[in-house]
């Protein structure tokens, strides 16, 4: 028997401002994509801005349903945009910016499980890291270098 110790590193910084430039233009848009948020039930909207090194942007925000588990978080909903409309393109980063409606949100929000799985399948079709960067709506912003430094043990395409 043996234990093994999994670890993650992640880069804190005190306010967008400390980010850099493209980084902090990529959370300006993932909070302009927040306002399109749909989400009359949780009222915790949620925005993302992926990069692609075609130098496309691609904008998600969380879409719920009345039917709830048919609703789709936002970065689900940007990833597969830009899955879907430019196939052939490399995502270089992700950002996040989410916060409820009803208090306030300061602290860095992650995303989901699913949504880091949905992200790992393209960080392993593209062979390539993505970086992903998350906060509230204020505050401090966390940057992973990769999706599978949040997602350890992943489950891909390795093992079917
Ligand atoms: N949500 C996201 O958009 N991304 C996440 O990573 C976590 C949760 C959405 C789903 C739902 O519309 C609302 O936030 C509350 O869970």
């Amino acid at each position: 028997m043996k234990e093994i110790k999994i670890e993650s590193i992640l880069t804190v910084y005190d306010n967008i401002e400390e980010l850099p430039t493209d980084v902090s233009k990529l959370m300006d848009q993932a909070t302009l994509a927040r306002k399109n948020s749909y989400s009359p039930y949780s009222k915790f909207s949620v925005g993302a801005a992926i990069l692609l090194d075609n130098n496309e942007v691609v904008l998600g925000s969380n879409q719920e349903n009345a039917s709830y588990p048919s609703g789709l978080c936002a970065e689900r909903t940007a990833i597969y945009y830009a899955g879907s409309q430019y196939p052939e393109a490399k995502i270089l980063k992700m950002a996040i910016v989410a916060g409820s409606r009803i208090r306030q949100t300061i602290t860095p929000i992650p995303p989901c499980g699913a949504c880091r799985q949905a992200i790992a399948e393209y960080e392993v079709k593209q062979v390539a890291p993505i970086e992903i960067y998350f906060m509230g709506e204020t505050g401090k912003v966390v940057k992973s270098h990769s999706l599978a430094n949040l997602l350890p043990l992943v489950f891909d395409k390795s093992v079917l």
